[in-house]
């Protein structure tokens, strides 16, 4: 299955800096053997999408609304990052969660609403450092995967899981390999069990200080579909490296 390597700018980013970052970036992940995206602050999308045209890099939002149109000052529609040149959008990722108190069936709600618009999701999960420490982990992602995935997806879903460790974002830790393919396998077997068929399909990314240094190792596990990139995603040789690690993956699966 070909990967995705995301990158989540959060709230970084002004009009010159970003185009400088995608300007490099367009010229270093050219020819990859996997998909690239980015997810530029909202105020970015409309300029980076039309200077990305006809590249190979795709871009998405940061999260939507679960309505189309309305009285909701501050927020952006799904149908409004599509009409920006988005075709993806990052929904229930850990810090939504914990600064706008967003719940699973808000995140269901929203993941719905983009399916809608014609966006590809990027639906988040992950435990807590406490949930782990508890053996809580597999509870706690299953229950956030049924919870924030609509079960009539079943029909098929166009978007994709990223497994975030709370815990790992932004620390420069990451679980063991072990506890990454172990995670993958459990979200595999409960996207199958919720979704039948449909969710064998489904690219499963790993996020949380994924890096250069690391990203060869995580990305070979079996069931890792891509990556979900944040502090290394705001630097093009970084992001770029990682893109790479992605394609020597790829290279060697069809090298058998
Ligand atoms: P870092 O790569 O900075 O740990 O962030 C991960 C993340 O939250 C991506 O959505």
């Amino acid at each position: 299955m070909r990967q995705l390597i995301a990158g989540n700018w959060k709230m970084n980013g002004r009009l010159a800096d970003g185009a400088a970052l995608v300007g490099k970036l367009q010229q270093a992940v050219s020819g990859l053997e996997c998909d690239v995206l980015i997810c530029p602050p909202a105020t970015l999308l409309h300029t980076l999408a039309a200077q990305l045209a006809g590249s190979a890099v795709q871009v998405g939002g940061q999260d939507c609304h679960t309505k189309v149109s309305g009285a909701h000052t501050g927020d952006i529609s799904a149908a409004m990052l599509r009409d920006a040149g988005a075709a993806w959008v990052i929904l229930g990722h850990s810090e939504r969660r914990t600064d706008h108190g967003e719940s699973d069936a808000m995140v269901q709600a929203k993941t719905r609403a983009a399916v809608a618009a014609g966006l590809s999701p990027i639906v988040c999960v992950g435990e807590t450092e406490a949930e782990r420490v508890a053996g809580a982990q597999d509870a706690v992602v299953g229950g956030q995967l049924i919870g924030s995935l609509p079960q009539d997806f079943a029909q098929g879903y166009a978007g994709v899981v990223a497994y975030e460790p709370v815990w790992a974002i932004g620390t420069g830790r990451t679980p063991s390999e072990a506890d990454v393919a172990q995670m993958h396998a459990h979200i595999r077997k409960t996207l199958v069990s919720h979704l039948g068929e449909a969710g064998r399909g489904v690219r499963i990314l790993y996020g949380g200080s994924v890096k250069p240094s690391n990203a060869a190792a995580l990305l070979a596990l079996p069931d890792v579909g891509g990556a979900l990139v944040g502090g290394a995603a705001l630097v093009a040789d970084d992001f770029a490296a990682i893109a790479h690690a992605s394609h020597a993956v790829a290279a060697a699966a069809r090298a058998g």
